[in-house]
């Protein structure tokens, strides 16, 4: 350990990383030439993925393109959940572990892939005996439990489109999911522990139902002894004993057209209304089986896979559940929290169970690196092989953290552009082939076409730095928004016509890579959660004193961003402490704890153009505590100075 370079050397040295020449012997992709052999018959590189799925019927064409809609796979016929498990049964793989799980308090699980089959049939038959069926919609509420997993991959198997709703969000925010997808069905968790405690999920379930007409039912699965008990059940409620316990372990897979509906999962947009971005089935799971065993170079039969998301975000959907499980790989699953009891519980987790590949988020390196290497250094990780993160940019110190105390210097690490619209990574390392530069994503994957784009939606050429936007339809695309395909058109292929603008900067160096630089919208990213400024807005302006509210992200040490909320207060109402403290609470109470804003200012006006628009960048400059920038455009000059006197008094 101690012939280690520090890290300020490394990074002073402005030191780029090959792959090992261990790792590139055994890489899924050791073609250096793959982008280019991708570039040159796109859509036959993409078929030529999805022809390892088995299909019930085979597709008629590749990709029917009427901008900005898009089909692939026409006239294909498969079913997601045979995917992942009914095949690698058929292959003999039956008794291979799909899952290694550990609750929180440490209670242990292991599914084998048959066992995973049979659970899914049994949930499948219990949704069908609550009346769920083709087409229907139901969403899942639950903690990181295979569970969870198994109620996905039995609507899949049912044809029912499911959305699983982060265990974190509160009541209100569950319900508006609920509402906007008119769910027949919840599946939820009555509880779940975190950080030593027990959350009493079926509250918040109750709660939000309450107030949805289309819910027939909610299914409710126990988390076991010690756990809350679930609150007085009504009618509607149903136990996992009574529905699904008894039943069958085979149920016939439904076969579901190509661009079927797979899934509705909700995530923040511009506005106080949060998208349902809509991914069908053939497309996004040839996306995903590809990404997972290139991007991760799978190994089925060797690895132990390990991605710390949870499944209630795309991280989870895509790189846990359709990514991993199609390729049959075994995986670690992880209810509880990473610094629970200790803060070297993921490196216990690496030790014992022999994790070979990890994908974490830049986030939580930043935490492990603030807790000290003492922790990952109490453990043995040579079992680890490759890294991977997601979710918002990684600084050049956390990467190299990471590749030097986790991975021992030996491990590659993949640094993975994408989005819940883009359904799988779209701009990453291959870790076969890639010469790491730390900080940046790198190229995009083979077949995808991204670029840059100036305001005016110009092409950069070269290097540079601009918007990014991606040039042509890739299979794991958004289909739309549920319920509002204007909005879809708007958001995505209105800025920059023909192309897909994902609302994210870039730069592009001499090698042609990309460094993402992060959003240039009016969303933000608080450890690696996608949150709306105007979502925290409406939940403020929700609040009986607040007559105005703007919310900005400001840079976070440990969470990359963090809201800070300005709020004008209505007549009446007197600016104190507690009602600061009031408001960020009503903030975690209406949308969930992950949107409670690290500040409240109370401000006597906010800063405002002349037609009405809140100028956030001058709030930004402002807690940025940088010279604001021009003012010409606002309505009352005056209110920054007031503004600046209220910020540096509180601060
Ligand atoms: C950001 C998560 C830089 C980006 C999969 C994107 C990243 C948003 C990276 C999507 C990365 C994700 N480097 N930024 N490697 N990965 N982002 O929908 O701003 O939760 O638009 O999907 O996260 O967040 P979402």
């Amino acid at each position: 350990m101690t012939d280690r370079p520090t890290i300020e050397t490394l990074l002073r040295e402005g030191r780029t990383f090959p792959p090992p020449a261990e790792f590139a012997a055994r890489a899924n992709v050791s073609d250096p030439a793959v982008h280019e052999r991708a570039e040159a018959d796109w859509q036959g590189w993409w078929a030529s993925w999805a022809e390892r799925l088995d299909w019930d019927r085979k597709w008629d064409t590749v990709l029917e393109w009427d901008a900005p809609w898009a089909r692939w796979f026409v006239g294909g016929r498969l079913n997601a959940s045979v995917q992942c498990l009914d095949r690698h049964v058929a292959a003999g793989h039956g008794e291979r572990v799909a899952f290694q799980w550990e609750g929180e308090p440490g209670d242990e699980l292991t599914l084998t892939y048959a066992d995973v089959l049979a659970g899914t049939c049994r949930i499948a038959n219990g949704l069908k005996s609550l009346g769920v069926g083709r087409g229907d919609r139901v969403t899942l509420y639950m903690p990181m439990v295979p569970e969870l997993a198994m109620t996905v991959l039995a609507c899949a198997r049912i044809g029912a489109v499911f959305s699983v709703v982060f265990a974190g969000f509160s009541a209100p925010s569950l319900r508006d999911r609920i509402h906007d997808l008119e769910a027949k069905v919840v599946v939820c968790a009555d509880a779940c522990w975190r950080r030593g405690q027990v959350l009493d999920l079926k509250a918040v379930v109750d709660e939000a139902v309450a107030d949805c007409p289309s819910v027939e039912h909610v299914l409710v699965w126990n988390r076991g002894e010690g756990a809350a008990s679930a609150s007085p059940g009504t009618e509607r409620d149903r136990s996992w004993r009574e529905v699904v316990a008894g039943q069958s372990t085979e149920c016939a897979p439904e076969s579901m057209d190509s661009e079927d509906p797979l899934f509705v999962l909700y995530t923040s947009g511009t506005t106080g209304k949060p998208k349902g971005i809509l991914h069908t089935t053939g497309g996004y799971l040839t996306h995903v089986l590809a990404t997972s065993n290139l991007v991760f170079d799978l190994k089925a039969e060797e690895d132990v896979f390990w991605c710390t998301a949870d499944i209630g975000w795309i991280t989870g959907h895509s790189y846990v559940v359709f990514g991993p499980m199609a390729n049959g790989v075994t995986q670690l699953m992880y209810e509880g929290a990473p610094n629970h009891p200790r803060p070297d519980r993921f490196w216990e987790l690496v030790e014992k169970y022999g994790v070979t590949i990890l994908y974490t988020a830049p986030t939580a390196i930043r935490a492990f690196m603030k807790w000290g290497d003492e922790w990952p250094n109490l453990h043995d990780l040579s079992t680890l092989r490759l890294l991977g993160t997601v979710g918002e940019p990684i600084n050049p110190e956390a990467w190299t953290w990471y590749h030097q105390v986790v991975g021992g210097g030996r491990c590659p690490i993949v640094d993975t552009w994408w989005q819940t619209e883009t359904g799988g990574i779209m701009i990453t390392p291959l870790p076969g082939i890639t010469e790491l530069v730390p900080g940046s994503a790198t190229r995009p994957f083979p077949g995808v076409k991204a670029g840059l784009v100036d305001e005016s939606g110009a092409p950069i050429e070269g290097p540079g730095a601009g918007y990014l936007v991606v040039e042509r339809p890739w299979p794991g695309m958004l289909r739309g928004i549920w319920g509002d395909p204007e909005r879809y058109v708007e958001t995505y292929w209105s800025r920059f016509p023909g192309r897909y603008f994902p609302g994210d900067g870039a730069r592009r160096d001499e090698r042609g890579y990309y460094w993402v630089l992060g959003r240039v919208d009016d969303v933000m990213n608080v450890s690696g959660h996608r949150l709306s400024t105007m979502e925290i807005e409406s939940a403020l302006v929700s609040h009986p004193a607040v007559a105005e509210a703007a919310v900005i992200g400001v840079p976070h040490e440990l969470k990359g961003q963090a809201p800070v909320a300005f709020v004008l207060l209505r007549q009446g109402h007197e600016s104190s402490d507690a009602l600061a403290a009031e408001l960020r609470e009503h903030v975690a109470a209406e949308i969930g704890k992950l949107a409670r804003p690290e500040a409240v200012h109370f401000a006597p006006e906010l800063p405002k153009t002349r037609s009405g628009k809140i100028m956030r960048r001058l709030l930004r400059d402002l807690a940025a505590g940088k010279a604001v920038g021009d003012v010409t455009t606002l309505a009352d000059p005056s209110v920054l100075q007031q503004l600046k006197t209220e910020y540096e008094g509180r601060e």
